[in-house]
């Protein structure tokens, strides 16, 4: 055989894997996205609230990056399980998962949810007001590495339930406000903890990976928390929550 034959030979097999490749990835996201559709008819019946929110947030440009209606009942659930009557969100964006997790919420429960941009802030206040949760619910707008240190300030009674979901970079930061505004029970959750599994790349040049690993540095070193991380496949894609508990 000569040279450039086995140069060609390699470069149509690199060419075929690479298609290959791409073609599973694309077979396992229609499968989990079917798979999403399967048990989003079984368990989540038609919710003109939440659809109604997903298309304001639509409308408005703003980024399709909420939580999945199955992820998002989830977090309901949790909060129930948990009794929460109060909880923090950081990271507000559209009110999506905001609407779902002050829907856990007893008669007196109280949601504050953090979020950076006016905008997002805006679409979200008008979509709690259409879900019928604006006694529950504040918003406050700003960086969460200013808001997260106010409401230690102003001595904020501890939450029972935190959901990390701003920018990845601030996780850390995030955490470490998080468990000043807990007490033993508080059960902490992280959105986004996996990242197509790029998070256990050491070398990655993707910020919010580095942002996520640097959070389990700190995550790790709390001897206070007590966390798992589950990784999830679906309709929007391959992620991850960690969830624990403060334990002391
Ligand atoms: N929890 C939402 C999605 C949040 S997306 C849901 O599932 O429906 C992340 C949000 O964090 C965006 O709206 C972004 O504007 C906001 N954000 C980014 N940086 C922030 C910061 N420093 N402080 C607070 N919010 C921030
Ligand atoms: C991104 C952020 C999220 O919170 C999320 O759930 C998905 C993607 C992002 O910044 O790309
Ligand atoms: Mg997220």
């Amino acid at each position: 055989m000569r040279t450039t034959d086995a140069v060609f030979q390699t470069k149509d097999a690199i060419l075929y894997l690479a298609n290959l490749k791409s073609r599973l990835i694309d077979m396992s996201l229609e499968r989990w996205t079917a798979v999403d559709e399967y048990y989003g008819k079984l368990l989540m019946p038609p919710d003109p609230q939440l659809e109604s929110a997903l298309k304001k947030s639509l409308a408005a440009e703003l980024p399709a990056i909420n939580v999945a209606a199955n992820q998002g009942k989830m977090l309901m659930l949790l909060a129930k399980m948990q009794k929460a009557e109060r909880i923090l969100e950081i990271g507000t964006l559209g009110g999506y998962s905001t609407i779902w997790l002050a829907r856990a919420l007893p008669k007196g429960g109280k949601l504050i949810t953090l979020e950076y941009e006016q905008k997002h802030a805006d679409v979200a206040q008008e979509n709690i007001k259409n879900a019928g949760l604006s006694d529950k619910i504040e918003v406050r707008v700003g960086s969460a590495s200013d808001t997260l240190p106010e409401l230690v300030n102003e001595k904020c009674p501890p939450f029972d339930l935190i959901f990390i979901d701003a920018d990845k970079p601030g996780y850390s930061e995030y955490f470490k406000w998080a468990m000043q505004l807990s007490k033993v029970g508080t059960t902490i959750i992280a959105d986004n903890v996996v990242r197509d599994g790029e998070v256990i790349n050491p070398t990655s040049e993707d910020e919010r990976v580095q942002g996520i690993r640097k959070f389990n540095e700190v995550v790790t070193a709390e001897k206070r928390f007590c966390a798992t991380a589950i990784q999830t496949v679906g309709a929007k894609g391959y992620d991850g929550f960690m969830i624990g508990m403060v334990t002391d």
